[in-house]
């Protein structure tokens, strides 16, 4: 089976701060990590980190070469033979997590990234629409027999584009506000091809609604949350990786938020979770094996 993940690949710069810097102040950050992330990485590398078969499709600048990026991706088990690099300006992250209250200030640049078009998507089992406008789901998501979306942003600077990309999927997934942003209930979004929606609730949890169901997940407390980015990228990748090999919606949404709070443990964006220790924390909450 093999997994596709249309979208970003980032240089991120994450600078944690006790609290959010007030308007015009000279802060010192108290911890710094850069390297690579954007949601279709993270979600790449999750993906391999549990054996599985997974191809990036993104455009990056000469920086996200000399800045190790790919390399990275690599070495992680992401195969990157789609990923072109052109020239042009890089696509970069630069994050603010403050960590009294765990909240997170990003600013975001497209540099080549804008350029992605749906000609550049190659078929696969399943592709994953990472934070790419809604046109470009348009174009390519009937290139494979499954897809999901998860719009990230382009919620709130396009909600009727996402909600008439999200026809076009299997499945879509959102955090609280972004549904809020595209509809006034997640159920409204079960339209076209699309057969569930997933509802990401950060530390509460998760919801997925169906034509026949609404199941919910709590997420689970496994160590004192230090950086929340990829968070929703790993819980995306786990949710997707169990439900195309068990079909059972129940149990990915209980992987995929047992992912999403192990991630929240872990200082990165694109710093995933192991397969083992997705499979441990797992046990340990529910009492049972996770086939991974
Ligand atoms: N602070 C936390 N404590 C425990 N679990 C968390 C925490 N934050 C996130 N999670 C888990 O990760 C999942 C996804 O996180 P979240 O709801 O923040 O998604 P998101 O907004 O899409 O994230 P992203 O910022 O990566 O796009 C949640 O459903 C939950 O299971
Ligand atoms: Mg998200």
């Amino acid at each position: 089976m093999r997994f596709v993940s249309v979208g970003n690949l980032n240089l991120d710069v994450n600078a944690f701060l006790s609290e959010h810097p007030r308007v015009g102040e000279n802060a010192i950050a108290e911890g710094l990590w850069v390297g690579a992330g954007g949601a279709a990485a993270n979600y790449a590398v999750m993906l391999a980190s549990l054996g599985r078969s997974v191809s990036l499709v993104s455009l990056v600048s000469p920086l996200a070469v000399r800045a190790g990026l790919l390399q990275r991706l690599v070495e992680a088990g992401v195969d990157v033979s789609y990923v072109r690099v052109i020239e042009g300006e890089p696509n970069v992250a630069l994050i603010i997590t403050a960590k009294r209250e765990l909240s997170r200030t990003v600013i975001s640049y497209r540099g080549v990234s804008r350029q992605l078009r749906g000609d550049m998507v190659p078929s696969g089992d399943h592709l994953h629409f990472a934070s790419v406008r809604p046109s470009l789901v348009l174009e390519a998501a009937r290139r494979a027999p499954l897809s999901s979306y998860d719009p990230g942003g382009e919620s709130f600077k396009d909600p009727r584009g996402v909600a008439e990309a999200v026809s076009e999927v299997s499945w879509v997934f959102l955090n609280e506000r972004e549904c809020k942003a595209v509809a006034r209930d997640p159920s409204e979004l079960l339209r076209g091809r699309s057969e569930m929606v997933i509802v990401k609730r950060g530390p509460r949890g998760a919801l997925l609604v169906s034509a026949d169901s609404r199941l919910e997940a709590s997420a689970p407390s496994l160590g004192e949350p230090v950086d929340v980015t990829g968070t929703g990228d790993a819980f995306d990748a786990v949710f997707n990786a169990v439900f195309l090999k068990t079909r059972d919606p129940e149990l990915s949404l209980r992987a995929a938020s047992v992912a999403g709070a192990l991630k929240s443990t872990r200082l990165g964006s694109s710093n995933m979770p192991s397969r083992e220790e997705l499979a441990k924390a797992f046990k340990d909450i529910y009492g049972e094996e996770l086939e991974l």
